[in-house]
């Protein structure tokens, strides 16, 4: 079982990477493969609308050649399953997560357009970890949440379960919270768990 967790966070060590770390030691543990990629090592470079992959029906986009996003595309088409760890900024996602997503796209008209390649794609699943420094805010974590689902759909990947942790600021907020440790680590053998042995029906989490 090969997870590949997404990093989303500019802040190096900080809250969503501990997630991401705690994610991936209950995977380990389950017996899953785990593979970590931090999109701020990652040059993406934003979508212009310049229409190609609308007019070729998802081909390639000529930006996939300037940047490094294309290897961050090849996990998501080949992972069984999908870890992403994120703040909230500004009640969404990082601003570089969201060109990341802006440029899936090209593989949205692609499944517009049935191309081969994402109708042979396996229905998968998808975990998130969203870390927010305010303790209030009923709606805090919903606009990351549809962002996220939405983007995934075209490679038939439904986001489920999602954590969202609040009053998780500073730097060492989560590292110092052995509670919420536990309790993503514990999603992560859970999950993997439930991959390994093919029991990965829908459940939810808040
Ligand atoms: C630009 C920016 C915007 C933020 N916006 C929000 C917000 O809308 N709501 C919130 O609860 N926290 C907000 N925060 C706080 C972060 O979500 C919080 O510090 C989080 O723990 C950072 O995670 P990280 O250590 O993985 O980067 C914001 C932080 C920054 C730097």
């Amino acid at each position: 079982m090969r997870c590949t967790l997404f990093a989303a966070s500019p802040r190096a060590g900080g809250n969503s990477d501990r997630a991401l770390d705690e994610f991936a030691q209950g995977v380990r543990e389950a017996g899953g493969d785990c593979n970590a990629l931090y999109l701020r090592k990652h040059r993406i470079l934003p979508c212009v609308s310049c229409g190609v992959c609308e007019q070729t029906q998802g081909g390639p986009c000529p930006l996939a050649e300037k940047d490094d996003s294309a290897p961050l595309f090849d996990a998501l088409l080949s992972s069984d399953f999908v870890f992403f760890a994120s703040p909230i900024y500004f009640y969404h996602l990082p601003a570089h997560f969201k060109a990341f997503i802006d440029r899936g796209q090209r593989y949205y008209e692609a499944a517009l357009a049935n191309r081969s390649e994402m109708l042979a794609l396996p229905s998968r699943r998808a975990a998130a970890c969203l870390v927010a420094g305010r303790k209030k805010g009923e709606r805090l974590f919903e606009g990351a949440a549809l962002t996220l689902s939405f983007f995934l759909e075209p490679f038939r990947i439904r986001l489920e379960p999602q954590m969202g942790l609040r009053g998780i600021d500073a730097s060492g907020d989560l590292a110092s919270n052995p509670t919420d440790c536990a309790f993503i680590r514990e999603t992560g053998y859970r999950l993997a768990l439930q991959e390994l042995s093919g029991k990965n029906g829908s459940s939810t989490m808040s």
